[in-house]
């Protein structure tokens, strides 16, 4: 979907890398704004196309001095558009408007600083003078002195904190950061004293426009969607469901590498819907192909290989489809570089069905939301909220967790191991971002009871991350870790010894293959 379709108002997100885009335009968005993010240097036709209300530059790690520093087109400062420019976006307005960035007297590495407000600004509207912000500038450079016709509305240890003009606004810190007490307060004095947003973006009615749309571009044909049972497939589903019942095929294509019972709960929650739902249980199929099988990535190769093969020929059964759907988010588009942009990182999603199908289009109603969004979709369609919460958990399922050679019986121990430690985990009142059970290949001795055994190690893991680029190890309440571990050392025979893994990420990564 374009931006036309959804919006009667926009802010646009410019990217200049760095990690706090999404971070930006999902808290605009949370304040009934439609927030869309594009690369940096994008031009200024395409801008005023859009006709956004405001414009957010973020991002960027580098100095904005440095001879490849990415810059947006000058143009955008002359055409009125409210501008909040964050951090670099700050320092580049700086630059390009004629004021001077330096090296920062004193360094603030993603911390907080102390920002007092030294003269009357709307964006500082509501908050007291004195606040807390969280920074993170440390070798890189901050304004020294202001471009012509701006003025300096705060301070902070490390120099000029905020100035505007007119239009233009900057902050040395960052408003989108939850350590910011009141960044949430700044971003919507931003949006509706200076934007003059009418706060009109609702899920609700993002949805309506989808399904129209859907309809519009369907017509009476039928689509094909792999179903994961992922949260992005099983909203996709949902929402098709909606919007052309009986058009839709769903091919679940079950691995055999799924968690305790999930794929019957997959298949229940899709059961009474208005769509044909495919169950294709190719377990054997899969480990046979894994026998014998050690290194990771071979794991991972086959079993993309044989999904696309048990996938082409469920579909191949079922004639000519002209639509294959899928459910790509935002997130994806953003990290491959969105529709107009240089790519970043190509994004996966079901890899190579399209050309290998010959499919005529590929829908993705989902790719201008954020994975919050795609959840709360998920509820409004009433899926299960098991579903709709479901940890991220990766394609090749618990082939990532089982060390060593696949087995039936290793699979079987690691799926209780696991269910044991999740119940556990879902006791605490705020979960972590991910976190599973992992079965080792080593043999460990213990004492059960009178007898002397010889079995399995588990490993658990639980980590806390906002991107899963890096994590920490979540800090579980050591009675939580004990209750798991009792558990499953006395109501499954076959482990001896469990473990709890507490590298972040880097060094380890979360999955241990
Ligand atoms: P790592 O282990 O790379 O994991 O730190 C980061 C996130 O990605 C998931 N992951 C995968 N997801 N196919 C997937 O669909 C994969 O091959 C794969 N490997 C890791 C992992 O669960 C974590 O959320």
């Amino acid at each position: 979907m374009s931006v036309k379709e959804t919006k009667k108002e926009v802010v646009l997100v410019l990217d200049f890398g760095g990690p706090y885009k999404e971070l930006v335009a999902r808290m605009i968005r949370s304040s009934n704004v439609y927030a869309e993010i594009l690369p940096a240097n994008i031009p200024l036709e395409k801008i005023l196309e859009i006709d956004p209300i405001g414009i957010v530059l973020t991002g960027g790690a580098n100095s904005v001095t440095a001879p490849n520093a990415m810059k947006c087109d000058p143009k955008i400062f002359e055409i009125g558009r409210p501008v909040l420019g964050i951090d670099y976006g700050m320092q580049l307005m700086c630059h390009m408007l004629g004021g001077k960035v330096g090296k920062a007297t004193k360094s603030a590495e993603g911390e907080l600083v102390n920002v007092e407000v030294t003269s009357d600004s709307l964006l500082f509207k509501g908050l007291p003078l004195a606040f807390s912000a969280w920074a993170n500038n440390s070798d890189v450079v901050v304004v020294k002195s202001l471009p012509k016709g701006f003025s300096q509305t705060a301070t902070a240890e490390n120099g000029i904190a905020a100035f505007e003009n007119q239009t233009m606004y900057g902050v040395q810190f960052h408003p989108e950061s939850s350590h910011t007490k009141d960044g949430r307060l700044i971003m919507r004095n931003f949006l509706f004293d200076i934007c003059h947003a009418k706060g009109q973006y609702k899920l609700k009615d993002y949805i309506d426009t989808q399904i129209n749309v859907i309809r519009q571009t369907v017509g009476d044909k039928k689509v094909l969607l792999a179903l994961s049972g992922g949260v992005d497939s099983s909203v996709c589903a949902a929402l098709l469901a909606k919007a052309i019942p009986e058009q839709l095929t769903c091919i679940f294509v079950d691995h055999g590498l799924m968690r305790l019972n999930e794929g019957n709960e997959i298949e229940e929650a899709f059961a009474n819907r208005d769509l044909n739902f495919i169950r294709v249980n190719a377990a054997d199929r899969f480990l046979k192909k894994l026998k014998g099988v050690v290194d990771p990535e071979k794991k991972r190769k086959i079993i993309g290989e044989e999904f696309i093969r048990v996938f082409e020929e469920e579909a191949k059964k079922l004639g000519k489809i002209p639509f294959l759907a899928q459910g790509t988010i935002y997130p994806d588009i953003v990290e491959s570089g969105g529709a107009y942009g240089t790519t970043i990182k190509s994004h996966h999603n079901v890899g190579g069905l399209p050309e290998k199908l010959g499919f005529d289009q590929i829908i993705e109603p989902l790719s201008m939301l954020f994975k919050n969004e795609v959840r709360d979709m998920g509820r409004r369609l009433k899926l299960p909220p098991a579903l709709v919460n479901r940890q991220p958990f990766p394609g090749p399922g618990l082939a990532l967790r089982v060390i060593g050679e696949i087995t039936v019986e290793k699979l079987d121990t690691l799926r209780q191991a696991d269910a044991i430690f999740r119940e556990e985990i879902e006791t605490m009142a705020t979960r972590p971002s991910q976190y599973f059970a992992v079965i080792t290949d080593t043999l460990s001795v213990g004492v059960k009871g009178d007898t002397r055994t010889y079995d399995r190690v588990v490993a658990l893991r639980a980590i806390t991350t906002d991107d899963f680029m890096a994590c920490s190890a979540t800090r579980v309440p050591f009675k939580t870790l004990e209750r798991a571990v009792s558990r499953i050392t006395s109501e499954i025979p076959e482990i001896s010894r469990v473990v709890y893994d507490i590298t972040p990420k880097p060094s380890g990564t979360i999955e241990w293959l």
